[in-house]
Parts: structure tokens; C-alpha cells; sequence
């Protein structure tokens, strides 16, 4: 039977570009999915080689005479995706070997030939012994970074805050994500949208909220019915539980804030659940509020009561001096809790410190346009307590009227101050959620 892997240079090719400006520029999986479009092959490459990469360059490393000089990054992410489909895939060796070599040709560099054929080819050879070393044996020639393939710094910190859970939590990043869909409520049910979907071949199941489903194989959504009628959305199920984290005790909603707003997943999904009578999404990024926008079109939600405004929410210059009764703070961070979306993360420094002081110049910020009374839930798809917990302590510490409200998701554990979810369920990625009122102090609040 012919191999799938087989004959697909151009594919192979795409894939080299797009990771050497991953190492080599620093770009993301999605800058580089912007920039060209990514076939089957090149992104089963590119994103194999990302999750894989710490063992992946071990066992590189070990066969290599000496490190490649920084101007030839471009020779060492050929290595990379070469021994990605040696180590990971079913891509017979000899063409493994064979199509990296002649890629070498595209790199205008001669002298690579060889070398690229050579150690490709010793690891072709002990490919059985090398994956065993970088995989499953943490003690073997292959330690620290390579077992787990995750940076050093990130393999720490995860130790540190699940002692016991660090290794099962580092094997689940490195999985590949499931595919959950949202239902838009406003438009249809889950009922009918699972009758389609299975009429259609395309498998799925209820998730843990009633307008979760979970498709049992990831496919691409064009291909999905009731897609393009704006019937659901493509949403990672821990997304999802967003919603479940409002006080239901509120009867309705006066005015939404969401201040970080593209794509405009949880946006979106708060405008079917909480029905607010006027909203405001607020980004900061042109393209990127642009895209929320054509996205809120295909939803209908673009017919509601809301604005959508370009702004910065450090600051107020964006704001017309009305409060809001609820706030959605989905604030960047450094991502370690999609790690299995965008593994690519994992290679690139990230700036824990600069992150942290936004998060709570964000949350200071915002907290001005909080009615007395309000909620504000913030959020981040960290795993990182720097980003969680750390923020909110700062926060309630300053701020005399902000008060943690609790509350529980069917998933993941409580932490001092809000609520984690990891991927060690993997129906969801790695979200933290807290509650914040704004009221007196004393106030005690429930725990719903
Ligand atoms: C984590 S994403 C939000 C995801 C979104 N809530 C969803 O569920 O689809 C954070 C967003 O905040 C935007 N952002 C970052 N800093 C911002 C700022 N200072 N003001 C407004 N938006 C900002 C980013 O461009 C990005 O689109």
C-alpha cells in the first residue's frame, strides 16, 4: 500500500520554511500558517517537530562532529524535521533521508549535503535505540530536557507547582488536542448539530456543557455542516467553562465588558448564554478585532446591541465613562496551558516578569469601569501560578474592594483563589479562572 509520506517534496519544502522562521526568527505556528497556508504533510512536520524538539536535538546532537554555526540554523531545521519523521512517524527511512537530502539543494549550501546524509542516516540506523533514549528512559544517555520535551525552565516551574503530577501533565502537553465545538444556541441545539454531524460521517459527542460537543477525529471545519451558517464554533472545551464560572445568581446583564477580545471565542459564547442588553469587545490589535468582527457576522451576533472598539485596556481612552456590570479579562499570557495546540511555545524565551505586570495593570486598569456590585472574571491559558493565583493575590492586597468569589467547574481543582483546569483532563487545555466582586470587604461571599 503506498505510504501517505511518500512524494510530497513541495510539501516537505513548505514545512522547511516554516520552521526555520520558527527557530531561526522567533515566529509562531500561527504567524507562519498566516504567511502560507499549511498542506497535511508540512503541518504534520511542523508541529511534530515542535512538540518533539528537546528530543529531537538530543538525539541530534549526539551524532553531530560539532554545533552548527548560528548562520546555518537553516541546515539544522532540515536535521530537525528530518528526524522527526525518522523518531515519530511512519515515513519509510530511506525517504525520510532521501527528500531531506535534496531539500539541501533549496538551502543553496553544498557542503550540507553530507552531513545532512550523514547523520540522518546513523539515526535511521539506530532510530529503535534512539527513540527508546529520548522517550522513555529519563535516566538514559538522553536527560533533562529531552525525556519530557519541554524547556528547562518550564519543566521546573511545573515540578515546583504539581509536585506529583508533573510528569503525567508534561506527557499530556504533548499530546495532540482534541476538537470541541460550541453550540450557537441562539441559532440551533446541540441535538440537531449532533444529528448533522453524525448524518454527515463526522462523529461526535456530548461535552460537559450542554452546548459542548467533542468530534471524535479533528477535521477541518470548512468541512463541517452548519459551519459556514454560523450554527457553532470550533472551541477548545476548557474555553468553554468560561461561562460556567459567572454567578448565576445574577439574574441578567446589564452591560458586558470584554477587554481582550479576539478571536472572540468566550465573547461570543457570553453573548449566547448571558444575553447581555449592550456589550463592548475591546482589542487592541487592527487585524485581529477586524477578524472578531467577521466572526461575530457569521454568529449573527454583529445584529446585537454592542460595539466593537479598538483600544488599549491599560488604559481608559477608549472608555465613555459608563460602567459595566460584567467584565471578561481573557488576558495574555504566556500560553503553557495550550501547549498541545501550539507547541511551538515551547521554544521561544517568554518574559514571565513583563507578562505578570501586565496582567495586573490590565485587571487595575479595568477595575475603574466596575460598577459596584459587578463581577469580573479573569482568565488566562497558563499553568503558571506567576500568572494565576500570584496576580490575584497582588490585586486584592491593593484594592480594598475587590473580593474573590468562588465557585466550581466539573473539571480540574481549586487553587487559593480561582480554579485550574490542565490538560491532564484532555477534553480540556490548561485555563485558570477567578471570580473578583467589587463591594466591601466584609461582604462574605457564597460560594456558588
Ligand atoms: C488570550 S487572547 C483573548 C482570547 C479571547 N478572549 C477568546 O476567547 O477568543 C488575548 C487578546 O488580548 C489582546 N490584547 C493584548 N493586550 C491588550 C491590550 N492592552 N488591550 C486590548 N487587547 C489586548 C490580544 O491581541 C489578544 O487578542
Amino acid at each position: 500500500m503506498p505510504n501517505k509520506f511518500d512524494d510530497e517534496p513541495d510539501e516537505r519544502s513548505i514545512a522547511l520554511k516554516g520552521l526555520n522562521a520558527v527557530i531561526s526568527r522567533d515566529l509562531t505556528l500561527d504567524q507562519v500558517e498566516q504567511d502560507q497556508p499549511l498542506p497535511p504533510l508540512a503541518r504534520e512536520i511542523l508541529y511534530g517537530t515542535c512538540r518533539h524538539y528537546y528530543s529531537l536535538e538530543a538525539a541530534l546532537k549526539a551524532r553531530m562532529p560539532k554545533p552548527l554555526r548560528r548562520k546555518d540554523q537553516d541546515v539544522w531545521a532540515l536535521l530537525m524535521m528530518g528526524a522527526y519523521q525518522l523518531l515519530y512517524t511512519r515515513v519509510p527511512p530511506h525517504a525520510a533521508v532521501n527528500t531531506s537530502v535534496e531539500l539541501v539543494q533549496q538551502l543553496r549550501k553544498p557542503w550540507a549535503r553530507a552531513l545532512v546524509n550523514g547523520v540522518l542516516r546513523g539515526l535511521a540506523r539506530d532510530q529503535e535505540v534512539a527513540a527508546n533514549d529520548a522517550e522513555q528512559n529519563p535516566a538514559g544517555s538522553v536527560a533533562g530536557e529531552a525525556h519530557h520535551n519541554h524547556p528547562q525552565w518550564l519543566a521546573i516551574a511545573l515540578r515546583h507547582q504539581y509536585p506529583e503530577t508533573a510528569d503525567a501533565l508534561m506527557q499530556a502537553n504533548n499530546q495532540r488536542a482534541p476538537m470541541a465545538l460550541r453550540v450557537n444556541t441562539l441559532r440551533s441545539t446541540r441535538a440537531k448539530i449532533m444529528q448533522q454531524l453524525n448524518e454527515a460521517g463526522h462523529p461526535v459527542s456530548a461535552g460537559q456543557l450542554a452546548e459542548t460537543l467533542m468530534l471524535d477525529e479533528p477535521t477541518a471545519v470548512l468541512e463541517l455542516p452548519g459551519h459556514s451558517a454560523g450554527h457553532f464554533s470550533v472551541q477548545d472545551a476548557g474555553a468553554q467553562l468560561a461561562n460556567a464560572c459567572w454567578d448565576k445568581s445574577k439574574p441578567s446583564t446589564a452591560h458586558l465588558l470584554d477587554a481582550c477580545a479576539a478571536p472572540g471565542g468566550k465573547l461570543h459564547h457570553a453573548l449566547e448564554y448571558l444575553q447581555p442588553k449592550r456589550f463592548l469587545a475591546l482589542e487592541w490589535q487592527p487585524a485581529r478585532l477586524a477578524a472578531l468582527q467577521l466572526e461575530a457576522e457569521r454568529l449573527g451576533h454583529n445584529q446585537r446591541t454592542g460595539d466593537y472598539r479598538l483600544g488599549d485596556a491599560t488604559n481608559l481612552a477608549w472608555w465613555d465613562g459608563v460602567k459595566f456590570d460584567r467584565i471578561l479579562l481573557d488576558a495574555p499570557c504566556s500560553g503553557t496551558g495550550t501547549l498541545r495546540r501550539h507547541p511551538d511555545i515551547k521554544l521561544h524565551p517568554v518574559d514571565l516578569e513583563a507578562q505578570a505586570s501586565k496582567q495586573l495593570a490590565l485587571l487595575t486598569n479595568l477595575w475603574q469601569t466596575l460598577q459596584d456590585g459587578g463581577e469580573l472574571l479573569y482568565c488566562t491559558c497558563s499553568l503558571l501560578r506567576d500568572e494565576n493565583d500570584s496576580i490575584l493575590a497582588q490585586f486584592i492586597q491593593q484594592q480594598p474592594d475587590a473580593v474573590i468569589s468562588r465557585f466550581e467547574l466539573p473539571t480540574g481543582a481549586a487553587t487559593e483563589y480561582g480554579w485550574q483546569l490542565t490538560p491532564l483532563d484532555p477534553a480540556t487545555d490548561g485555563f485558570y479562572y477567578a471570580r473578583l466582586q467589587r463591594g466591601p470587604k466584609t461582604v462574605e461571599v457564597e460560594q456558588k
